[in-house]
């Protein structure tokens, strides 16, 4: 969630650092700052707040320094201030460094520190790093950092900076990610690919015990001993242009509407001529699988809830389904006959992160589902398949969310094949997937609705979805992203519960979204609506093509489809919903208060 930059080159470094974070601004933070090096010292400013107050407080063309870094800080030791933002120095002001992760060790090291003599300036436990980098540093930076991280318990991405070396840069890093990139103009370094994405598509991914030392034409990747090490470029197949708005007036809604290629993208090559071709799950023996866990957090939890669904339908396997938050101090049962599958758009949620490496100890089988190409967990979980949504700037979550229904539906029929378990009606499931993109595409048709229907938002502070089986899926999904970019109240109840106690809750225009998609109950959840009605609801029913439901005034269909798959258009309509709503009350829709994009610390 916080965001480095870091230049060594022969053009000024402050506007790339800069522009750096502004890359990297989505991620959100409450603090940024810089440090710019040159022979005659170090230049730090840093301020609480936006970028566009660290700008203001700094004369933009009077530093002409080659080599710098830059921090944009997400608080999680010491409130957001000017004190505890990053870049942190040494006393004599020759040393500055910047920090992602969590320094665990950090009170023992800092009283240690203290008893040597060393003064701390913040409540940080970044600043322990730039202290015993101080205390170890001997004439070999590269040394020093080895030294220091290997005290330090805990995640982190370092980048530091030194008078004694006025034109380089050093990073390390461990559970926190960390890339480097070289051009004509010289050497980057970033905790994201946006970052550097202007000036380089060829990076290099730091792994965990790495270090680099950037001077402007070159990079030198050791191990913490300060091994040499040969490690290979990436290609970034990303453009910028993907991580730009593009016409719209928000990422989020860009995004929204980018579903139909992202679900395209997602299922390219992985349905040929009717059969469904997944090689990462070959290795997986269903005779030997006695258990299911599947693990998440926020959104892509409830992309665990519609897997776990499916696997009750077709699978003949117990199924858990737990928030990662929860699952990594649980006591789920996992061992070599488990079957753990892991769903995350970044790829480097903590809690997720953490539950992953619970279950590779303990044995379990890990497969991870995720849309980041080199993000901490796709690479240690045992098989890692991508969802192809391209990047995601919003902090909530969209494509990323459809591209995981549509992978996992595909995970599991393949899952069920092997146990000769699939569903008899198969081929009409793979056939409405490959239409889904179409699908989707007429639910965007309906952007207007959906914004008419928002407007039932107006002087309300409270919202409830309901809805039954699948639909409760769906519902508490449209619940969270309502609350989390409109700050409306909304809850999400099974339909048929609403008359055991949350109905007091509704009176004269209170906004019920109800969902009746699935055959079976789908009457049923219509006369609980009929409940809320008479108490003088203002109800929003989404349904299907064939659904009795006189009298409704505020109905939507969606297109024929299987009933396992209604989640997908239902999802964009609520996502549509949540929109504008959102919009409605003056929100910051692309950065939510109190939310980052990837929550890599727990
Ligand atoms: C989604 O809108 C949220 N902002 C959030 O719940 C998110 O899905 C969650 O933090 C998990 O992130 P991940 O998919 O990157 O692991």
């Amino acid at each position: 969630m916080c965001g480095i930059t870091g230049f060594t080159g022969e053009v000024r470094a402050l506007p790339i650092l800069l522009r750096g974070l502004e890359s990297l601004e989505y991620r959100g933070y409450d603090s940024a700052g810089v440090t710019l090096v040159s022979d005659k010292g170090l230049v730090t400013e840093k301020q609480k707040g936006r970028l566009a107050d660290l700008e203001a407080s700094l004369d933009l063309d009077a530093h002409s320094q080659t080599t710098g870094i830059g921090h944009t800080r997400w608080a999680t030791h010491g409130i957001p201030s000017q004190l505890n933002s990053h870049p942190h120095t040494n006393e004599a002001e020759t040393i500055s460094i910047v920090h992602n992760g969590i320094i665990e060790n950090y009170q023992t090291l800092k009283e240690e520190l203290i008893k040597k003599g060393y003064i701390f300036h913040s409540q940080t436990d970044s600043e322990t790093i730039v202290h015993l980098i101080d205390y170890y540093y001997q004439g070999d930076m590269m040394e020093a950092i080895g030294k220091t991280v290997k005290k330090l318990e805990g995640s982190y991405a370092i980048c530091v900076v030194t008078t004694e070396h006025p034109d380089e840069v050093y990073v390390a890093k461990s559970q926190s990610p960390m890339i480097v990139g070289m051009a004509d103009d010289g050497t980057y370094c970033a905790s994201d690919i946006p970052a550097i994405l202007e000036y380089t598509k060829d990076v290099i991914i730091l792994e965990d015990g790495q270090m680099a030392k950037l001077t402007p034409h070159s990079v030198q990747i050791l191990d913490f001993e300060c091994n040499p090490l040969k490690v290979e470029f990436t290609h970034i197949p990303y453009d910028m242009t993907a991580a730009q708005k593009g016409g719209y007036d928000t990422f989020m809604l860009k995004e929204i509407y980018e579903q139909p290629e992202a679900i395209r993208e997602t299922l390219r090559g992985r349905v040929e001529h009717g059969k469904i071709v997944l090689p990462q799950l070959d290795s997986i023996d269903m005779s030997d699988i006695q258990y299911v866990h599947l693990v998440a957090c926020g959104t892509a939890y409830h992309a665990c809830l519609y897997a776990q669904s499916l696997i009750q339908q077709w699978l003949d396997r117990i199924v858990t389904c737990v928030p990662a938050s929860e699952f990594r101090y649980g006591y789920h049962h996992v061992d070599e006959k488990t079957l753990c599958i892991f769903v995350t758009q970044s790829g480097e949620t903590a809690d997720t992160l953490a539950a992953l490496k619970m279950c590779k100890e303990k044995k379990g089988k890990t497969i991870a589902i995720s849309n980041v190409l080199g993000s901490s967990i796709s690479r240690i979980a045992d098989e890692t398949l991508y969802t192809c949504a391209g990047p995601e700037i919003a902090v909530a979550s969209t494509k990323a969310f459809t591209t995981q229904l549509v992978l996992l539906t595909l995970v599991v029929l393949k899952l069920a094949e092997k146990m000769n378990k699939a569903p008899k009606d198969e081929d009409v499931i793979l056939a409405d997937l490959m239409r889904m993109p179409k699908i989707v595409e007429e639910m965007l048709a309906l952007d207007g609705t959906m914004k008419k229907y928002a407007d039932f938002l107006q002087d309300q502070h409270d919202a409830y979805f309901i809805g039954r089986q699948m639909d409760y899926i769906s519902v508490q999904e449209g619940a969270l992203k309502l609350k989390e970019i409109s700050y409306v109240h909304a809850d999400a109840y099974y339909a048929g519960e609403l008359k055991h106690g949350s109905i007091a809750l509704i009176e004269e225009n209170t906004v019920v979204i109800a969902l009746a998609t699935q055959p079976e109950v789908a009457a049923k959840t219509i006369s609980n609506i009929e409940e809320t009605i008479a108490r003088g609801a203002n109800v929003i029913l989404i349904t299907t093509q064939n659904q009795e439901a006189p009298g409704f005034k505020n109905i939507i269909r969606i297109p024929d489809v299987h009933p396992v798959l209604a989640n997908i258009p239902v999802t964009v309509l609520t996502q549509l919903f949540a929109y504008y709503g959102a919009v409605l009350k003056g929100r910051d829709v692309d950065k939510p208060r109190n939310l980052a994009k990837s929550v890599t610390v727990e």
